[in-house]
């Protein structure tokens, strides 16, 4: 232990003139990690101590030797991100990236290097490319007909006289984006045979829960992620063992899939590209080994999902809350699409309002507190302070789009703030980091337009095929967020469903 210490302390404390961001003071070796334990959740002691320390950057020490750095202001965040880019463009690497991406054989979590830089390519320039982008379109168009299929089985099975059914949104939405990125990767809706209604069965449920578990504990201030040295030994917090299981039940699905498919490859049983799985597998100068695959496939299903999903629930209660918001989003789709035909993906850059609705809620409802962290590659200033090669930079997702300094009256959904005077038309991104949707710089997300294409397609459909309301007997719904993350709380939700009625559905075509 005292050699550790010595290690750690003695070696790792960085030794420059300039000050550190303010942040608690650390304990030797062990930094402010009893804090943290003492504290969770994690990011709402974070958000504390930003409020105390009245400071938009901050430095928490855990551990022997990590600085969390902690950003909410657009200007610093800018500075990390664009100004600095390449300096903050490596990822931590800590137990569950290593497993999550298999040795970092993937993009999102890999350090910046060879394999990093080579997957990104591909992704770049063929599973997100426009060519395939458009090929695609088939597939997520089944996906856009097949929402509405379902959304109405529901209604037909728990309608009565009086009542005009309940929906589940966030069911609805974590079925729909988990449906869309397995019909884009593997050409299949199901992994098994799904409902008769339409809706998930058992396979798609454990599937899409298991990504939502490796989501929550990716990054969940883990004690082994600050004390390398524990890492295979001790579980501390159990959080490897909740991980490991996650990683299985969703590959258990997935990697039967894609050894089949290589195998049709190799015996020439299949012959024309279909999906994303066709274009990994036939990827040539670099070939992709399959668990190079394996561990891709992994990570876009991470990408996927949580984002779209989140900003959908929140929009949607957000608007049932507003009528007005709810009736001009509703207005702009008769006006561009008309009731004679359901909206698609060509009329998308028409809807700015729709746009701008989902853009609040990406601003003030983000799915997680902070962006996946940026590591600095070696010592640097930063605003006037030093920050150590190795910190972990965390840019504050509520902190940036709340902030009061940047948004008037913060707090507030009101999608009129991101419509453009001179009608230029809305994106969902912000270079600028006035808010964190995807972004920007080198890691930046690379999915923008396909996931800004499939999350607004979903609240459109959803608005121009269906009037919506709070359950009955609730006036609003009530818009608190969860105890431990930012997603609805679901504990004020009677039944934990919300309601609506269905009106103006011009045409359903089931699929
Ligand atoms: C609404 C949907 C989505 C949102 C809001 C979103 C947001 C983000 C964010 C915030 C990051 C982190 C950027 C950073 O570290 O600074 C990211 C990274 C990434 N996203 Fe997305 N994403 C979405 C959809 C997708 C989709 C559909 C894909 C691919 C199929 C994708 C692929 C990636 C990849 C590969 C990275 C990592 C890039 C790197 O580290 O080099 N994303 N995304």
């Amino acid at each position: 232990m005292v050699i550790f210490f010595g290690k750690y302390v003695i070696i790792k404390t960085p030794s420059n003139q300039l000050g550190l961001p303010p942040g608690p003071t650390p304990l030797p070796f062990i930094g402010c990690t009893i804090q943290m334990l003492l504290n969770r959740p994690t990011f709402r002691w974070i958000e504390e101590l930003m409020a105390q320390f009245k400071t938009p950057i901050l430095c928490i020490r855990l551990g022997p030797s990590t600085h969390v750095i902690v950003v909410s202001c657009p200007n610093l965040a800018c500075e990390f991100l664009r100004k600095q880019d390449i300096v903050f463009s490596s990822r931590p690497e800590t137990l569950s990236t290593y497993l999550v991406s298999d040795g970092y054989k993937t993009t999102i979590l890999s350090p910046p290097g060879y394999q990093w830089k080579k997957m990104r390519t591909i992704l770049v320039h063929d599973v997100l490319s426009p060519p395939i982008h458009k090929c695609l379109q088939p597939k997520r168009d089944k996906e856009a007909n097949h929402l509405l299929s379902y959304i109405h089985n529901q209604i037909e099975k728990h309608a009565t006289p009086t009542d005009s059914g309940l929906v589940n949104i966030r069911e609805t939405s974590h079925h729909f984006f988990g449906n869309w990125i397995r019909m884009m990767i593997f050409g299949t809706r199901f992994f098994g045979d799904g409902m008769e209604d339409g809706g998930p069965g058992e396979e798609e449920t454990e599937h899409v829960a298991s990504v939502f578990t490796i989501l929550k504990y990716l990054y969940a201030f883990s004690i082994i992620d600050f004390f390398p040295w524990l890492g295979g030994k001790i579980d501390f917090d159990g959080h490897k063992k909740i991980i490991r299981t996650a990683i299985q039940r969703v590959r258990k699905y997935q990697d039967r899939l894609i050894d089949e498919r290589i195998q049709m490859w190799n015996e020439g049983v299949r012959k024309v590209k279909d999906d994303v799985l066709d274009v990994l597998i036939n990827h040539e100068s670099p070939k992709l080994t399959a668990e190079e695959i394996k561990a891709q496939i992994l990570e876009i299903m991470l990408a996927a999902i949580d984002n779209p999903s989140n900003a959908i629930e929140w929009a949607m209660a957000e608007m049932i809350n507003e009528p007005t918001i709810l009736k001009r989003a509703s207005a702009e789709l008769d006006h561009e699409v008309g009731r004679n035909r359901l909206v698609e993906e060509g009329d998308l850059p028409q809807l700015n309002y729709i746009k701008a609705c989902l853009k609040e809620a990406f601003r003030l409802h983000p799915f997680a507190p902070f962006n996946f962290p940026h590591v600095s590659m070696k010592n640097t200033t930063v605003a006037g302070y030093f920050i150590p090669k190795g910190s972990h930079v965390l840019l504050s997702r509520p902190g940036l789009g709340r902030n009061p300094n940047v948004w008037m009256d913060p707090m507030r959904f009101d999608p009129d703030r991101h419509l453009d005077v001179e009608g230029k038309q809305v994106v969902l991104s912000d270079n600028d980091l006035r808010m964190l949707s995807f972004s920007t710089g080198r890691r930046g997300c690379p999915g923008v337009v396909l996931g800004s294409t499939i999350t607004t397609m979903m609240l459109a459909r959803m608005v121009q095929g269906f009037t919506w309301e709070a359950p009955p007997n609730e006036s609003v719904i009530k818009l608190d967020e969860n105890d431990d993350g930012l997603s609805i709380s679901t504990h004020n939700f009677k039944e934990k469903k919300y309601q609506f009625s269905y009106v103006h559905l011009v045409i359903l075509i089931y699929v």
